[in-house]
Formats: C-alpha cells, sequence, structure tokens
C-alpha cells in the first residue's frame, strides 16, 4: 500500500489484512509490551489543517510506539495563516525528508492531490478530508466491531451480515462515507437514517438502505448502531437544525436506548454532542464502544504506517 486515501476499492483480503496487523499490533499499542523498532530512522509528519484531538494524538501515539520520528505541524500558527499554499508547504516537509504524511484538510480530495503531485515523495494518509473520508476511523471502526463480536478470535473475520444503522448528520460526515465503503466491503448491511435535509442527493447509488425514521431503527435491533455529530461548522443556517428538534427526532435518546437491543453496540466516532446526538446514558453505557474506539484507533494507525513506511513502498 502506497497510500490510504479512501476506504473505496479496498478489497476484503485487504481490508481484513489491515485489521489483522492492527490486531498484532494492540498489545504494543495498549503499552502492554515495549515499542517496536520497526520504523526507526523514518520521519511522520501529521500535517493539520483543522482541529483534531483522538486522530493527531493517536497517529503520533502510533509513530512513536513503532519508533519513527514525528513533527506535527498546525496551519494554526504556521505560514499557512500568512497565506503559504498546500504545494510550498508539501515541499518545505519534503526539504525536511518526511516519510509519511498524515493530513487533515477542510477541502475534499487535498490528501489525493498531496498524493498524486510529485510535491513531496511520502506515504500519504488522509486524516480527514472535508466531508470526503476519513479511512483510519472506519478501520478503527470495524475493528471494534470486530473486537466486540469475536473476542480474541478476531483474526481473519470479516463482518458478513452483521447489521450496522448510522444516525444523522450523513450530509456532512467523512466518516459515514469511509464507513459505508469500509463495512459493505467486509460484508455488513448498512443502513443509514437521517433528516432528510441532511442525506447527501446522490445516495440512492449507495450500498446503503436510507430511512427517516429512528424509532423504525432502533426497534429493529440492529447489531451496531452508530451516532453522528452534527457538523454545525460545516452547515450554513438553512441546514442547521433547531437543537431540542434534533434530539428528539434523530438523537439517542434515554427513551430509545431503553428499546435498543440489550447487546447492540453504540458508537460514536468522537468528539460528542451530549444531549444532541447522543444521551449520556447511552454513551457511558457498557454498550457503549466510544473509548475502545479510542483505544483501538492506536492499534489500527500503527497497522497503516506500518504497511505504508516499513520496507520499500509498492504502488497501489
Ligand atoms: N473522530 C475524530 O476524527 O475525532 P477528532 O476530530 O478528535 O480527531
Amino acid at each position: 500500500m502506497r497510500h490510504l486515501l479512501s476506504t473505496k476499492g479496498i478489497d476484503r483480503a485487504e481490508a481484513i489484512g489491515l485489521l489483522d496487523i492492527a490486531e498484532d499490533m494492540a498489545d504494543v499499542a495498549n503499552r502492554e509490551v515495549k515499542k517496536l523498532p520497526t520504523l526507526r530512522g523514518k520521519t511522520v509528519v501529521n500535517l493539520f489543517f483543522e482541529d483534531s484531538t483522538r486522530t493527531r494524538i493517536s497517529f503520533e501515539a502510533a509513530a512513536k510506539r513503532l519508533s519513527a520520528d514525528v513533527i506535527n505541524f498546525s496551519a494554526k500558527g504556521s505560514s499557512v495563516s500568512k497565506g503559504e499554499s498546500l504545494k510550498d508547504t508539501a515541499q518545505t516537509l519534503a526539504a525536511m525528508g518526511a516519510d509519511g504524511v498524515v493530513i487533515r484538510h477542510q477541502a475534499s480530495g487535498a490528501p489525493q492531490v498531496l498524493a498524486e503531485s510529485g510535491w513531496i515523495d511520502a506515504g500519504i494518509i488522509n486524516a480527514g478530508d472535508g466531508t470526503h473520508e476519513h479511512p483510519t476511523q472506519a478501520f478503527l471502526d470495524a475493528f471494534t466491531i470486530r473486537r466486540r463480536l469475536h473476542g480474541a478470535a478476531s483474526r481473519g473475520k470479516d463482518l458478513d451480515g452483521v447489521s450496522v444503522t448510522i444516525v444523522g448528520d450523513i450530509l456532512h460526515s467523512r466518516v459515514a462515507r469511509s464507513n459505508l465503503w469500509l463495512l459493505t466491503t467486509l460484508g455488513a448491511e448498512v443502513t443509514f437514517v437521517a433528516p432528510p435535509t441532511l442525506v447527501p442527493a446522490d445516495h440512492s447509488s449507495w450500498p446503503a438502505t436510507v430511512g427517516f425514521d429512528l424509532d423504525a431503527a432502533v426497534d429493529a435491533g440492529p447489531d451496531v448502531i452508530m451516532m453522528l455529530r452534527i457538523q454545525a461548522e460545516r452547515m450554513n443556517a438553512a441546514f442547521f437544525p433547531n437543537s431540542r428538534e434534533y434530539s428528539r427526532s434523530w438523537g439517542l435518546d434515554d427513551a430509545r436506548f431503553s428499546r435498543l437491543r440489550a447487546d447492540s453496540i453504540v458508537m460514536h466516532p468522537g468528539p460528542m454532542n451530549r444531549g444532541l446526538e447522543i444521551s449520556s446514558k447511552a454513551a457511558d453505557s457498557a454498550q457503549s464502544s466510544v473509548l475502545e474506539q479510542v483505544t483501538n484507533g492506536v492499534s489500527v494507525r500503527m497497522a497503516a504506517l506500518y504497511l505504508l513506511l516499513s520496507g520499500d513502498r509498492e504502488d497501489s
């Protein structure tokens, strides 16, 4: 794997391979075993043009546990705020000898531009681009579901027949898109539930069912319910729903949570708007995997860095 830009186009064997490597990394990721020397001498740059807590920190932890040198770059406080372009920023990083670049950018497609530009010869990982994709989030979600369902026997397993209901702001969610492609490749059945104003126009071509009734979706008893954050920063006033109305119709509140199947897994990529898309009772319950998702993010990002940066990189 030369770059990780999208989950679309990754085949089932490749996806299971990455998840299995993440399993191999888990003891190191969780600090039960000392760090690995695998990426000693390599430099990973975290290039973040948008805010992040989980993704940036877990990529930093992942790179360090593989013994890479890590440079953290945030657009705030850099020469980007003086108008420096992505090209000049990339060429500056190339001059510093970056082997891998983890990029989060507000523009959909920015990681692909970087990968195809020739400005820098490095493995590029998309850490979230606009409303397009967030592939490592989808991998950590798939890893978390697999572990919840299969425990220590997860290696080699796909998600055949697992029902996953993804709820909320689908329109602006790169997490929803990356999960759609990855989870369906792994055999899961994906249902989106959202207000009509927050469903993309092109959804009819997606391999997913789209519904508008969260109560019916909860009562259907999905194996997994994934609540999405309302992305207020990507909405104009015409899209932004009334918070009370949103919570009443589209939130996993206490009443809906109490009707959910007792073994349904409750997921949220974070950061959560508690009381809006998810109640604290649901988020903090034993059914919730929110913190496991964060922990598993380190294993999955170690696997991605390993695949891109260890040995000679291959075109794919
Ligand atoms: N899930 C996720 O991408 O979180 P951050 O924005 O904190 O990185």
